[in-house]
């Protein structure tokens, strides 16, 4: 087990939790909010785990000061939450729920009166239906859209507010147009790849909405890397991570850190007939300049062209062996603590990026293991000493890291795995939804204790 030095952090890096709107407000059709489209995919039956939709999640909607007490005794420095585009625009555009705006401002108001800095992310997955049935992301309309948004977000909340993302994870486009995994379901390439140039379209706008209010914080923009490694040194395992990489996030890091989508990319996109429509102009506003640049980092990928991805199946061959050690966690998932290392010399290295990053998510689901105590997640605690020490050695190796968000502050809706899949350091009583501390939760209140005390 990997010990953490919390004196190798700067006294200004924030340990953070995070969470997003869809997965914990429940309160899908309260007081004016507008369905958004994880309500109606996730109430469509045979398109989540067990079929329950997020209707209700940690009920934080109703619950927010809990989850804040909790945050308060965690210590942390930072919430990273996300605004529900629907319960602020019911119809995705115009008209303006109080209601909505009035759950926020009561969300900030407490998170700062315990000293907690809210770091707000617009966009974490949940489109309004209304603008869905407009033609949702693939419809370039949407950077307009997404700009109108931004300015209401702003305008009301950017006096406290003083981190931004425009977009968490813009992937997640792919898997719900063109994969049909997440919402809306759709399963076409050609909308798939649209809604992701389109994504980045809206981040530009985003970006420029924020300037325009001169608002006085920071925006920047969150990604996740689950970087490819080849299996072997072979040509056709080099071109498959290569592929896996240009499809995930070389797609979006090649555009916003400019000069646009490679030839690489182009060149398959097009073979394949998915180029989207690029229009002139739209490379300025994507690469404008941001503040800080989120990644979301959980493990790496190694792919096998004989066997396909090995994501999340044990090591059998040689090969993978000498890749990955057999060190799976009980969830399936590669325990990889490099790959947040990776990830940042990556940034650094292909894309010239320097500036201020924040690991905005880190963390693990519990394993399946029924005769496990649900609150001894032993394992979580060394995963999470595992990232941080090597986050820690990137500070030492000069990356400009200014914080880490574990994810997640609570057990919440894992999208299509439902409530099946658990991230949280604190578990949520079924029934009655109290929060409960899991051993893990301890161990980061002290971990963030330590540092406040190092410095
Ligand atoms: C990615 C997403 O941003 C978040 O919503 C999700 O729950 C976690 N990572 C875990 O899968």
């Amino acid at each position: 087990m990997t010990t953490v030095d919390p004196a190798s952090f700067p006294p200004e890096f924030q340990f953070g939790v995070a969470t997003s709107a869809y997965q914990i407000e429940g309160a899908w059709d309260a007081d004016g909010k507008g369905p958004s489209i994880w309500d109606t995919f996730s109430q469509t039956p045979g398109k989540v785990h067990g079929d329950i939709a997020g209707d209700v999640a940690c009920d934080s909607y109703h619950r927010y000061r809990d989850d804040i007490r909790l945050m308060s005794q965690l210590g942390v420095d930072s919430h990273r939450l996300s605004l529900s585009w629907p319960r602020l625009l019911p119809d995705g555009t115009g008209r303006v729920n109080p209601a909505g705006v009035d759950y926020y401002d009561r969300v900030i108001d407490e998170l700062l009166e315990a000293g907690i800095r809210p770091n707000v992310t617009l966009y974490h997955w949940d489109l309004p239906q209304a603008l869905e049935d407009r033609g949702g992301w693939p419809n370039r309309d949407v950077a307009d859209w997404f700009a109108e948004y931004a300015h209401l977000a702003f305008d009301r909340f950017g006096d406290r507010v003083q981190r931004w993302a425009t977009l968490n994870e813009p992937i997640a486009l792919w898997v719900g147009y063109a994969l049909g995994g997440f919402a809306p379901g759709r399963r076409d390439e050609r909308a798939g790849r649209q809604a992701m140039h389109n994504a980045l379209l809206a981040h530009g706008r985003g970006v420029q909405a924020f300037r325009d209010a001169g608002s006085p914080g920071e925006i920047g923009i969150v990604l996740d890397v689950w970087k490819r490694h080849p299996a072997t040194p072979s040509a056709a395992d080099r071109a498959l991570a290569d592929e896996g990489d240009d499809d995930g996030f070389r797609f979006f890091l090649d555009a916003l850190r400019g000069g646009g989508y490679s030839w690489r990319i182009r060149e398959r996109l097009t073979s394949a007939g998915t180029l989207p429509d690029i229009r002139d102009g739209d490379q300025e506003l994507i690469e404008q300049p941001i503040d800080y640049l989120g990644l979301n980092v959980y493990s790496r990928i190694v792919v096998d062209s004989r066997a396909g991805d090995a994501t999340a199946s044990p090591a059998s061959e040689p090969d993978q062996e000498r890749h990955h050690g057999g060190n799976f966690l009980d969830n399936g998932l590669e325990f990889y603590p490099r790959s947040v290392y990776d990830a940042l010399e990556m940034v650094r290295e292909d894309y010239g990026w320097t500036g201020p990053v924040f690991i905005t998510e880190n963390g693990m689901a519990d394993g399946p293991r029924a005769d496990r105590d649900p609150l001894d997640d032993t394992e979580r605690i060394d995963y999470v000493s595992g990232f941080l020490s090597w986050i820690a050695r990137a500070i030492a190796d000069g990356h400009d890291v200014r914080g880490y968000y574990l994810w997640s502050l609570m057990d919440n809706y894992e999208w299509s795995a439902g409530f099946s899949a658990r991230y949280g350091i604190a578990a949520v009583d079924p029934v009655t939804l109290d929060r409960i501390p899991k051993k893990s939760a301890h161990w980061y209140r002290d971990l963030i204790a330590a540092h406040r005390a190092a410095h």
